[in-house]
């Protein structure tokens, strides 16, 4: 079963005088369960791709599911609901917030949710000790390393326990330790917790371990 499918898809940014065709017809799924990598050089459209997947940009035709939902025809507020609860998404930069605490910052999204103070921190207490922080619940973003603010951040990401991840280039900051631990964590929740994860990134040995590859060039994708 595919918790994503996208047919025909196009992307045109107009700006000022000419149309940017950025995506062309481009054809895709991921399969529920599974981990699917996108690489292509910078400007090829991996994150343009990414952000309509997300619903955070309209597509100029073509249709998207995820999730179960048609993204192309939901309006808003449908769309706000999606991005809540469906996705989980992750970045190269964490866009924590600096006056909340490691904890807080994870369970900021369970509150928006709609759950109470209460459940959405013993949430955010679980996840964090799936990311090995559990010792730094009370410290601020500026008291963290890069890396472990990326594993803040992926819990985050976490907290309504979405269905898809969606990461774009989240290793894109940080060393190559940081960027194990981080990646071993992006593929056990695939692993071990049934999710599916679309993953965009430059990383080779990262783009070695899942189960299928996309290749971007020029707006146009391609299966490996
Ligand atoms: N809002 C916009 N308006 C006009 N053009 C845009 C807009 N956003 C992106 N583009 C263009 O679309 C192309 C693809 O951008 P995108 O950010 O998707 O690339 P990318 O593959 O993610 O690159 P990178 O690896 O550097 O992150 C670029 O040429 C960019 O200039
Ligand atoms: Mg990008």
């Amino acid at each position: 079963m595919d918790i994503l499918k996208i047919n025909q898809l196009k992307k045109v940014f107009s700006t000022g005088a000419e149309d940017l065709t950025i995506l062309h017809d481009l054809n895709m799924n991921v399969e529920g369960g599974k981990s699917t990598v996108i690489t292509g050089e910078s400007g090829s459209g991996k994150s343009t791709l990414l952000n309509l997947i997300g619903g955070m940009d309209n597509l100029s035709s073509g249709e998207i599911y995820s999730c179960g939902f048609p993204i192309h025809t939901m309006t808003e507020k449908q769309l706000t609901e999606y991005r809540r609860k469906s996705i989980g998404l992750v970045f190269q930069s964490h866009y924590l917030l600096k006056d909340f605490s490691a904890l807080e910052n994870i369970a900021i999204p369970a509150r928006i949710a709609g759950f109470d103070k209460k459940k959405a921190l013993m949430k955010a207490e679980e996840l964090i000790e799936k990311v090995g922080l559990a010792d730094r619940k009370e410290h601020f973003p500026s008291q963290l390393s890069g890396g472990e603010r990326q594993r803040i951040a992926l819990a985050r990401s976490l907290v309504n326990d979405p269905e898809l991840i969606l990461a774009d280039e989240p290793t894109g900051n940080l060393d190559e330790k940081n960027s194990r631990i981080v990646e071993d964590i992006l593929f056990s929740l695939v692993e071990e917790f049934g999710k599916s994860l679309l993953l965009v990134t430059h990383n080779l040995i990262l783009a070695e371990r899942v189960d299928k590859a996309y290749h971007l060039t020029g707006g146009v994708l391609e299966e490996k």
